[in-house]
C-alpha cells in the first residue's frame, strides 16, 4: 500500500475539474485502495482524486451509517433535497480549518462500485454532507466556496496562511 501527499489549498489541481473513469482496471483498484489507506490515516470522512493529485473522478468516504470505508467511481447527484441544513465541515486539503456550511439534506448519488456494477447511495444528514462536499471536489469546487463572503472574508488570514505556493 502506499500512501499519498494530500493537496493542500492552493494546490491547482483542487481547481480543475477530473475526468470520468471508463475503464476500471488494476490503476483504479490501486488508487482506490491507497485513497483509503490515505484518508484513514489522516482521519477523514471523505477524499477525492483531486485532492491526491489525480484528476479522476473517485471518491472515498466513510458512511457514517454502514460505519465502513466506501468507493465510488464517476459519482453523480441525481436528486438533492430542498430542505437544508448548515452543519460544521472540515476538509483534509484546509488544516485547521472549519465551518458551516449549508447543504442538502438528503441526496441521492449514483455511481459505479470497484467491479464496475452501477450503484445508488441514498444520504441524509452527515453522509448527504460528504457525498456533496466530495462530489464538489471532483468539479474544483472547495468548501469555502460555499460559505458567505463575509464568512471567507473572516478566514481569510487563516486561508493565507495554509495556502502553498506552486512553482
Ligand atoms: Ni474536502
Amino acid at each position: 500500500m502506499a500512501v499519498k501527499g494530500i493537496k493542500i489549498y492552493g494546490s491547482s489541481v483542487l481547481r480543475e475539474k477530473a475526468q470520468p473513469i471508463e475503464n476500471i482496471d488494476q490503476k483504479v483498484w490501486d488508487l482506490a485502495r491507497d485513497m483509503k489507506e490515505t484518508m484513514r490515516l489522516a482521519g477523514g470522512v471523505g477524499l477525492a482524486g483531486n485532492q491526491v493529485g489525480v484528476l479522476w473522478r473517485i471518491i472515498t468516504f466513510t458512511n457514517p451509517e454502514e460505519k465502513k470505508d466506501q468507493v465510488l467511481i464517476n459519482p453523480h447527484i441525481v436528486y438533492l433535497s430542498e430542505e437544508k441544513e448548515k452543519e460544521e465541515e472540515g476538509c483534509l486539503s484546509f488544516p485547521d480549518i472549519y465551518d458551516r456550511v449549508e447543504r442538502a439534506k438528503e441526496v441521492i448519488v449514483e455511481g459505479w462500485n470497484l467491479d464496475g456494477k452501477e450503484i445508488t447511495i441514498e444520504g441524509k444528514g452527515l453522509l448527504a454532507r460528504i457525498l456533496q462536499h466530495e462530489i464538489d471536489h471532483l468539479d474544483g469546487i472547495l468548501f469555502v466556496d460555499r460559505l458567505s463572503p463575509a464568512r471567507r472574508l473572516l478566514l481569510h488570514n487563516k486561508l493565507k496562511k495554509i495556502s502553498i505556493t506552486e512553482e
